[in-house]
Order: C-alpha cells, then sequence, then structure tokens
C-alpha cells in the first residue's frame, strides 16, 4: 500500500521520499506504481513518467513535512518506526500511519509529539479507492487533523472520521465478515467460489470476502482480528482456525501466489 500511497501523492504534484526497510522494494513499488499509471493514462490520467519522477527511492528515513508509515502490521515494528521518524523529521512535521488496527495513541506515545500523530487509512488498491479513514487519538490536535482531512481531499479522496478505537469503523465492520466467510469454508457450508459468487452478485459487492482477504493479505486479516479480539476483548474477533493455517503454510494471498485462490505469475 505504501508504493499507492506514493502514487498518489506525487501524482498531486508532491515531492516523495520512498523508504522500505526490505531491500528490493521500493524498487517493486516503483514497477507498481508504473502499471497502475499507465492503467491511468489510457483512461486520460497523468503522465508516468512525470508523476514517477517526483518518487525518490531512499535508504532511510529523510526530513519531510508528512511521513505516511505503512509498514507490517505489527505494533512493536509500528512504535519502533514511530520513535525513529521523531528523531528523523522537523519538529513540525505530521507523523501519520496508515494502520488497519493499531490504536493510534500507542503510536503517539512514542513519540515527543502525540499532537502531531495521526491515522490516515487508505484503502486497496490506493489509486482506485475514494476513502480515507481519518483516526485522531484523544492527544491529536485539530490543526493536525484539519490538515490530514484537507490533504485527504486534494488527493482527491473522500475522508472519513473515526475515533481512536481498535480496527476503527472500516475493519471493524470488515473483518467480521471476512472471518465469517472463512469459517462457512471451513465448515464446508460451500466451496469458496460459491461463498464468494453470493457476495459479488447477492450484494453487489466488488469482490467476494475469500478474494478481499487475498488482496489484502491473510496475514495482515490475521494480525488486525488480534488487535480486535484483544482490544475489544470480545471472542466474536478470533481469526477462524482456517486463516490461521493458511497463514502458517505460507498462503498469505495474492503476494505469496495462494492464499485462498492460487495466482500463478
Ligand atoms: N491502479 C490504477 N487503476 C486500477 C488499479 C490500480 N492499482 N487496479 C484496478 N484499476 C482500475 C482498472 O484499470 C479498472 O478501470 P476501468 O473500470 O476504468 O477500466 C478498474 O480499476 C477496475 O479494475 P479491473 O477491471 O481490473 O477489475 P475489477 O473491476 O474487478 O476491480 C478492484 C478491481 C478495483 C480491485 C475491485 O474489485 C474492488 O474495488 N475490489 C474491492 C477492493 C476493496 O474492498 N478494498 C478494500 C480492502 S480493505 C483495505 O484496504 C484496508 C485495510 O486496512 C485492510
Amino acid at each position: 500500500m505504501g508504493g499507492g500511497i506514493a502514487q498518489v501523492l506525487a501524482a498531486s504534484g508532491r515531492q516523495v521520499s520512498l523508504h522500505d526497510a526490505v531491500p528490493g522494494a521500493a524498487e517493486n513499488a516503483l514497477q507498481s506504481m508504473r502499471r497502475s499509471l499507465d492503467k491511468l493514462a489510457e483512461k486520460g490520467g497523468a503522465d508516468a513518467g512525470g508523476v514517477l519522477e517526483r518518487v525518490e527511492g531512499v535508504g532511510d528515513l529523510v526530513p519531510a513535512d508528512l511521513m505516511i508509515e505503512a509498514v507490517v502490521e505489527d505494533a512493536v515494528v509500528k512504535k519502533d518506526l514511530f520513535r525513529r521518524a521523531d528523531d528523523a523529521l522537523p519538529p513540525e512535521a505530521i507523523l501519520a500511519s496508515n494502520t488497519s488496527s493499531i490504536p493510534i495513541a500507542s503510536l503517539a506515545a512514542a513519540t515527543r509529539r502525540p499532537a502531531q500523530v495521526i491515522g490516515m487509512h487508505f484503502f486497496n488498491p490506493v489509486p482506485v479507492l475514494k476513502l480515507v479513514e481519518v483516526i485522531s487519538s484523544d492527544e491529536t490536535s485539530d490543526e493536525t487533523r484539519a490538515a490530514i482531512v484537507a490533504l485527504a481531499e486534494d488527493l482527491g479522496k473522500v475522508p472519513a472520521e473515526a475515533r481512536d478505537s481498535p480496527g476503527f469503523v472500516s475493519n471493524r465492520i470488515l473483518m467480521p465478515f471476512l472471518n465469517e466467510a472463512a469459517y462457512a469454508l471451513e465448515e464446508g457450508v460451500a466451496e469458496a467460489e460459491a461463498i464468494d459468487t453470493i457476495a459479488k452478485l447477492g450484494f453487489a459487492h466488488p469482490m467476494g470476502p475469500l478474494a478481499l482477504a487475498d488482496l489484502i493479505g491473510l496475514d495482515t486479516c490475521v494480525a488486525i482480528m488480534e488487535v480486535l479480539h484483544e482490544g475489544l476483548g470480545d471472542p466474536k474477533y478470533e481469526p477462524c482456525p482456517l486463516l490461521r493455517q493458511h497463514v502458517a503454510a505460507g498462503r498469505l494471498g495474492r503476494k505469496s501466489g495462494r492464499g485462498f485462490y492460487e495466482y500463478p505469475k
């Protein structure tokens, strides 16, 4: 998602530094951006070359007005990044997280600028989906909130605000739906294709819940459900055993080539 976020920021004319600790990840993101921009250019969107010129891969965190963190859905990794960003970025900079579920207050507590820490939650594929969920903690200032709402609008997105509760609104609604689909599959209620067809044609969803879980990443879905389960204390959020089994087997969805479905290269 980091690449998608970098793309929409660059397409709005902003200069973007893209950093990923995994060697080669930033280059892969640039390739996906090129493919995405080519699709958009076919429909009269911005010229791919011009947008990509504004995205620079960097080997470490660099000074900027805004950081949008989109690392793995792991509170320890995110807090460590916020700690480092607090040192690397100027004191007036905003530190935003694209977290799917982790409380913003816990990330803010890792910094000396809790008033400038906020959730800016995009949706996959970022260049296509219009929503940005904006999550303020009790410490987030009105100025920070207003700046991020205005930025989302400037990117052509529609901001919707939520309070800092585990999974916020989006994943509190979405994850039980995906989890229940996994239970229906595990219990043999229907084949995967039938479950997805029911959601697609019965509820007019663009894709079924199992295909969507594969798009999000089954490891990410499990991580989000664990935050919901632990944070809200209700067993209804516990990840379905089939989801855990797939993750343990390396079946992570599209990114690993196999999840509920197969994705040949
Ligand atoms: N960049 C640019 N354009 C893209 C694109 C990308 N990465 N991916 C798709 N598109 C464009 C296509 O070119 C196409 O444009 P057109 O209609 O003008 O020709 C349009 O989007 C639709 O794409 P496709 O025809 O290839 O395929 P679909 O019609 O099946 O759409 C989809 C694909 C956009 C992924 C659609 O199925 C969809 O919206 N699915 C639901 C996705 C969703 O729910 N995302 C949210 C996940 S939750 C999340 O991200 C939050 C996290 O916290 C878990």
